[in-house]
């Protein structure tokens, strides 16, 4: 057995991206709440961080950044193809998300994500000083604790996941379903978005690995994820993203009524859904084209998978439907934009949005929507999908199934026409909930649960564990500022 080398940081995240990415040869800080709560911890203790280099086209060594050492992992352009685009993005995230389009089950992609996995897990090993905290994000890195375990049994290891975890029915489907439930058990701390994923993980468990998983010695608990609400307060009160709003607006023909929706071009944001309503809603005459004005960003994602180049192509030929019968010469019905938005310009269009669609089929937590609560603070009106994990705290959004077209053209409307009085009522009910549970917040609270002397579960007070209660993660590649 080869000695073990230890490295010397104190705490080590390991997720698919670094926070930094690489652009005209060299690195920028990527923007975003986990970095922006993450990285400070790991630059306090001189920590690692290790994720993708961002490119098959290149390897890069270890480097120090922003008072960190990044280490890349570096993927060619098939492992790329079948640890990313196939395993994590056609096989789990449809599967984790109730298969919204069906998963698809390769033997070569599971060899690829377990390969790729024992990378990340050994330039952990490599990086984390004796008794080190290890932190591991998300589903792309299941096998990654037990990798990790097998050779380092001296540290403390948590595995937060970002996106739902689903019910034992639909895991069953997953080939390799024991082996994902004995990577993530190599944590000590289990952490989940809402209390339902945390029961839907324990089921799968017990029925999978016939293991009593009340029993289990790892700490399994709901982390709801939230965002930087003091950046957003920040770039919200400042004049020029103020003046940006307004410009928007002016730009868009100084609509009576503007409609807004962010999201990742993704099948699980029922991006068509609102679509279709809102096309209803203007062919009932409910809504007036004049008078009325919907912009939908759609960052582009995952552009490699065919089910993402698919939905592209339904909701470009929607939106083309759409203005085709209700656009007039001096202005779209649907204002559709394919390209991310900087954090100040999306910001800008939260302030200048009316009513703020989010319609998710499933969504980990959506931060889209605690997003525009914490830059809306006190007026604005949001449509909420009760299947995204923020629906759990933002109990003042209207609250919608999207899949009830019928239910989410009435929301719409009920959110155009609500009097400012409520509107603002309800808004700042919802803003004191994200002003409370900030990303900061729930960083610190994830890693002092990993401390080998964090108190346990039952100890713990009842604000800090509160299950019922969830939350979701930030996307950041380059200059792109969409929120999960
Ligand atoms: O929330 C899940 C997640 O995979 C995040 O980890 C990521 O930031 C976001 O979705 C966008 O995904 P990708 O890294 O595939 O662009």
């Amino acid at each position: 057995m080869n000695a073990v080398i230890y490295g010397n940081h104190a705490l080590v995240v390991v997720a698919n991206r670094l926070p930094a990415y690489r652009s005209e040869g060299s690195w920028s800080p990527s923007p975003g709440g986990l970095v922006s709560a993450v990285a400070p911890m790991v630059r306090e203790s001189h920590g690692a961080w290790i994720g993708w280099g961002g490119t098959s086209e290149e390897e890069f060594e270890p480097f120090e950044f922003d008072g960190m050492s990044l280490v890349p992992v570096a993927l060619g352009a098939e492992e790329h193809e079948r640890y990313y685009e196939g395993f994590s993005n056609a096989t789990l995230w449809p599967l984790y998300h109730d298969l919204v389009v069906p998963p698809q089950f390769h033997r070569s992609w599971w060899q690829t994500y377990r390969s790729t996995n024992a990378r990340f897990a050994q330039a952990a090993v490599d990086s984390a000083a004796p008794g080190a905290t290890v932190w591991i994000h998300d589903f792309h890195l299941q096998l990654v604790p037990e990798m990790i375990r097998a050779q380092r049994p001296d540290v403390r290891i948590g595995f937060f996941n970002h996106i739902p975890f689903p019910s034992e029915t639909i895991f069953a489907q997953l080939p390799w379903r024991d082996s994902i439930l004995r990577g993530l058990l190599g944590a000590d701390v289990i952490g989940f978005q809402l209390a339902s994923d945390v029961k839907n993980f324990r089921s799968a468990v017990s029925r999978y690995l016939d293991i009593d998983s009340g029993r289990l010695s790892n700490t399994v608990h709901a982390y709801p994820i939230s965002i930087d609400t003091a950046a957003i307060h920040e770039v919200a009160e400042a004049e020029e993203t103020q003046e940006l709003a307004r410009q928007m607006r002016v730009e868009l023909g100084d609509p009576r009524t503007l409609i807004v929706g962010i999201d990742r071009l993704d099948y699980t944001k029922g991006i068509l859904h609102r679509l279709r309503a809102y096309q209803e809603l203007l062919e009932d005459g409910v809504l007036d084209p004049q008078d009325t004005t919907f912009v939908q960003v759609a960052e582009p994602s995952r552009e490699g998978v065919e089910s993402y180049q698919d939905l592209r192509d339904d909701v470009e030929q929607l939106v083309g439907n759409i203005n085709g019968s209700f656009g007039a010469l001096d202005g779209a019905a649907v204002h559709y934009f394919h390209h991310s938005y900087s954090f100040e310009s999306t910001v800008a269009l939260y302030l200048a949005a009316d009513v703020l669609l989010v319609t998710s089929l499933r969504d980990g937590m959506n931060l889209v929507a605690k997003e525009y609560v914490a830059a809306r603070h006190n007026n604005g009106t949001l449509v909420l999908s009760e299947f995204a994990g923020a629906a759990a705290e933002l109990h003042d959004a209207l609250l919608v199934n999207p899949h009830d077209i019928a239910g989410l053209k009435d929301a719409i409307r009920l959110g155009v026409e609500m009097p400012a009085a409520e509107a603002g009522k309800r808004m700042a009910s919802m803003a004191d909930v994200v002003e409370r549970h900030d990303i900061h917040r729930w960083a610190r609270t994830f890693l002092a649960d990993l401390q080998p002397t964090a108190p346990t579960r039952e100890l713990r007070t009842s604000e800090s564990s509160n299950e019922s209660s969830s939350a979701g993660h930030t996307k950041r590649i380059q200059y792109v500022h969409t929120a999960e």
